[in-house]
This record gives C-alpha cells, sequence and structure tokens, in this order.
C-alpha cells in the first residue's frame, strides 16, 4: 500500500527571492513525501519563510504563529518550522519564544530540511542557521519536469557586501556569493523546458553577479541564447555595479526587457553617505542618463527611505527633487525601521514618527503621480504582452507588457503562456487595457 501524501504549507513573506527558495524548499520536501496544499488547516507541516528587513515584517510572523496555536493544539503531530531572514537572524530565540515551533532553518542551510524534518518526526527540535561551506543550490536536485506558468524567478547570486547602514541583509544572508553560469544556464533550460518564458534573475546585488568573465551582461547573452526563452529581467540592482557592459545590454540584447529596478533610498548626499550607499545623488542621476541613452523608453524603479535618522526637511526635499529629475515608472517607499545590530539603529537623532508620516505621505503622492503618468504615457502605443491566466472579465486574459505594466486584454485562453503584440488603449489604477493587434 502506498501511503498518502503528507502536506505542506509555505506561507512567504518578504522578497522575491523568498519566493524563490519557498519553491526550493516545497521540492527538497517532497523528496520526503510532501506535496504543497494552500491552507495550514490541513497541513502536515507549516512553513513561515519570513523577513526581517523591517520591525513589522518580523513581528508579523510571531503573531502569525501564534494563530497556528489552536492547529497545533487540535492536531499534535502538526509540525512547524521557521525559515528565512528571521529564522536566520534570531535563531535558537525563537524556540525559546515560541514552543509550538519543531524547526528553526536559515536562508543558506535549507537543502538540509529533510533530516530535520526526520529529526522533528521522532519527536526533537532542529535549528540550523549556518552559512555551510557546501552551496545549497548543489544539495538541492534539479527543478521538476512538470508544466508551469510562463514567468519565474531564478536565483543567481546572493548575500551582501555592501552593508548599507540601516540593512540586515548581510547578517542574514551572509558575503555576496554568485552561481557559476552553467548551472544557471542548465537551470533556465529546465524552467524553459517547463514551458516558462520570462526568466527573473534574482539577487540581493544581482548585478555584482561575477560567475563568469563579464559579469552579469555575459549571462544575460549566454541565457538570451537559449530557444523558447523570451524574456529577461533581474532585481535587484546596486547604482555602484551597473557595469558599462550591462549598461550597453540594454541597448542591444532583444531579450532584456526595458525594465530595471534601481533602488536609491534618498536623493541627500548627506545622507547617502550616512547610509554608506558609496554614491551621491549626482552620480546616480549622471548613471541614469547613460542608461537612458543606451535604452530611451527603459521604465525606472526604486526603493526609498523616509526618516533615515538625522534626516532634515531639506535632506528630504533633496529627495523629492531626485524624484522629480528622474521620473519614476513606480517605487517602494518605506519609513525607516531601526533593525536590531545595524549601525544606523545606534544613531542618537532619529526622526519623530509624524515627521516620517508626513514626508512618506508626500513622497508617495508624488510618486504616484510619476506612475499614472507613466502607465498614460503607454496608452495608444504597440507593445508585447506575456499572458499569464484568465481576467476577471469574460474572455479576457491577464499578462505583463514588455514595461512589467499588467494588462488586460480581449483574448483567448489559448494564448496562456504565449506573447501577443497588443496595442493600448487605456489606463486605469493599476494596470492597463489593450487589444490584439492583428
Ligand atoms: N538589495 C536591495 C534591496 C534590499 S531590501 C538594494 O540594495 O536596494 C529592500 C528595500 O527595503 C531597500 O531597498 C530599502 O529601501 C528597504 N529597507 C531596507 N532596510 C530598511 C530599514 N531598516 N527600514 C526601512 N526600509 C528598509
Ligand atoms: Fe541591504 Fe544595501 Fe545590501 Fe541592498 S545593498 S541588501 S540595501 S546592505
Ligand atoms: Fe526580507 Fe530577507 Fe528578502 S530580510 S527582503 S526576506 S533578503
Amino acid at each position: 500500500m502506498t501511503q498518502a501524501p503528507k502536506k505542506l504549507f509555505i506561507k512567504t513573506y518578504g522578497c522575491q527571492m523568498n519566493v524563490y527558495d519557498s519553491e526550493r524548499m516545497a521540492e527538497t520536501l517532497g523528496a520526503s513525501g510532501y506535496v504543497t496544499t494552500e491552507t495550514a488547516e490541513d497541513a502536515d507541516m507549516v512553513l513561515l519563510n519570513t523577513c526581517h528587513i523591517r520591525e513589522k515584517a518580523a513581528e508579523k510572523v510571531y503573531s502569525d504563529l501564534g494563530r497556528l496555536r489552536p492547529l497545533k493544539e487540535a492536531k499534535p503531530g502538526l509540525k512547524i518550522g521557521v525559515a528565512g531572514c528571521v529564522a536566520q537572524a534570531e535563531g535558537e530565540e525563537i524556540l525559546n519564544r515560541m514552543p509550538l515551533v519543531d524547526l528553526v532553518v536559515g536562508p543558506q542551510s535549507y537543502h538540509r530540511l529533510p533530516e530535520m524534518e526526520r529529526a522533528v518526526g521522532q519527536g526533537g527540535r532542529a535549528v540550523d542557521t549556518d552559512f555551510p561551506e557546501d552551496d545549497k543550490f548543489e544539495a538541492l536536485k534539479s527543478r521538476p519536469k512538470a508544466k508551469r506558468g510562463p514567468t519565474a524567478f531564478l536565483t543567481v547570486q546572493e548575500g551582501c557586501d555592501k552593508f548599507c547602514a540601516f540593512c540586515v541583509v548581510p547578517y542574514t544572508r551572509g558575503a555576496e556569493v554568485s552561481r557559476p553560469a552553467e548551472r544557471i544556464v542548465a537551470e533556465a533550460r529546465e524552467l524553459v523546458e517547463a514551458g516558462v518564458r520570462e526568466i527573473t534573475l534574482l539577487g540581493q546585488n544581482v548585478n555584482a553577479w561575477h560567475g563568469a568573465e563579464g559579469g552579469l551582461a555575459a549571462l544575460v547573452g549566454q541565457l538570451a541564447a537559449i530557444d523558447g526563452l523570451e524574456r529577461i529581467r533581474y532585481t535587484t540592482s546596486h547604482p555602484n555595479d551597473m557595469d558599462e557592459a550591462l549598461i550597453a545590454a540594454h541597448g542591444q540584447e532583444a531579450k532584456l526587457m526595458p525594465y530595471l529596478h534601481l533602488p536609491v533610498q534618498s536623493g541627500s548626499d548627506r545622507i547617502l553617505k550616512a547610509m554608506n550607499r558609496k554614491h551621491t545623488a549626482d552620480q546616480y542621476l549622471r548613471l541614469i542618463e547613460r542608461i537612458r541613452a543606451a535604452r530611451p523608453d527603459i521604465l525606472l524603479t526604486s526603493d526609498f527611505i523616509v526618516g533615515f535618522p538625522g534626516e532634515t526637511d531639506a535632506d528630504f526635499e533633496a529627495t523629492m527633487d531626485l524624484v522629480r529629475a528622474v521620473g519614476y515608472g513606480s517605487a517602494f517607499s518605506f519609513k525607516y525601521s531601526p533593525r536590531p545590530g545595524t549601525p544606523a539603529a545606534e544613531r542618537k537623532v532619529q526622526v519623530e514618527a509624524s515627521v516620517m508620516d508626513a514626508r512618506l505621505q508626500r513622497l508617495q503622492a508624488l510618486l504616484g503621480e510619476q506612475q499614472r503618468t507613466a502607465q498614460e504615457t503607454m496608452v495608444g502605443r504597440e507593445t508585447t504582452v506575456l499572458f499569464e491566466k484568465p481576467g476577471r472579465l469574460p474572455g479576457q486574459m491577464v499578462g505583463k507588457s514588455e514595461h512589467l505594466f499588467a494588462v488586460h486584454v480581449q483574448a483567448p485562453e489559448s494564448l496562456r503562456g504565449e506573447i501577443a503584440r497588443v496595442r493600448i488603449t487605456a489606463s486605469g489604477p493599476n494596470s492597463l487595457a489593450g487589444s490584439l493587434i492583428g
């Protein structure tokens, strides 16, 4: 008699790298007999793949764990694990604070999940927050052949050596490591065989990838040679790692999409210096000019922090000026959140909450306006759309444009997973509408 599969529910917080890791964790636990499920209620194992970037994100994990208590009481065999960046930052502490947690696994050691799961099955608790010598990607199985959606993430670089003064990532993810090009190309081929048409290369500093001569631009070139792979994106980039070859690739490589997330965080040189970003506002603006010279229609996005310790009204106005000078397609903006162990958290000059709120509102209003403008300039233009799923209205499909806008189009469902030419006809609150051409 074959055993019924055990069910695994994974909740993912934080960045795309966690989304990718969650997929790989599910695949590796698949070898221990787990299939994924959509709800915690019918799971035999619940994994929270967590984010430590801001206090709110980290605290949410504890309230979600609290909500799992009745489930665990009703089903004592339920295994509960914490993975990701909170696991790395807090380790053993999580077991002390939350007796219902059975295992804690960091982002660089989750290839050991099957053994840890077995140990928990034998009544133990397990913690692994090593930065092991062995590469988890080499230990993980190759990707399953099963048919999948048309877009996929592919982690090519992990960790960060930049040590921005506000950021926990260098501590939770460890030092910068690049995966070798041949492994990445092999994984991309597996994804394409499974139906993927668009791959987003991921890294905390993806453009610092140095797995082969020529850096990320060379990797993009190798991937572009794969038949059936139609679109390539990458995120997140640091301004100081945008080299000439990568800028040039945006003008030369047709499969590289005209979209770039290039976080700047602040427009004030004083604050950029205190943040340890190692570039000025002017250097960033000149970099944007060079990128736009290579690819004039590129859509730029960014991240901003308001209320970094010591940020004055004048510093904040410099950020507003920089935003006006660039003209973004969209951007994320956050209130500064002091993180344990980071240099900025030690600074005496924290900005008052009400001041941060007011600045965030103004910045978001400006960025919202720019997003509307960016969307409206698309109206009347031709683009390609990669269709991903049916829309809410009958006969409608939704996909992403080259500039990563969601586009709603009247189109047959047979176009799912296909790329078609579309004329943009209207701009809505968070998406565009268009019609098929020819
Ligand atoms: N590696 C990327 C992004 C890392 S985290 C980069 O270098 O840009 C994503 C975003 O979270 C950052 O760009 C930053 O805007 C924000 N962030 C990071 N630490 C933060 C903190 N302590 N408080 C508020 N926002 C933060
Ligand atoms: Fe964090 Fe800075 Fe590294 Fe980005 S570059 S992950 S913001 S330390
Ligand atoms: Fe969060 Fe870790 Fe990503 S802290 S943003 S999940 S790298």
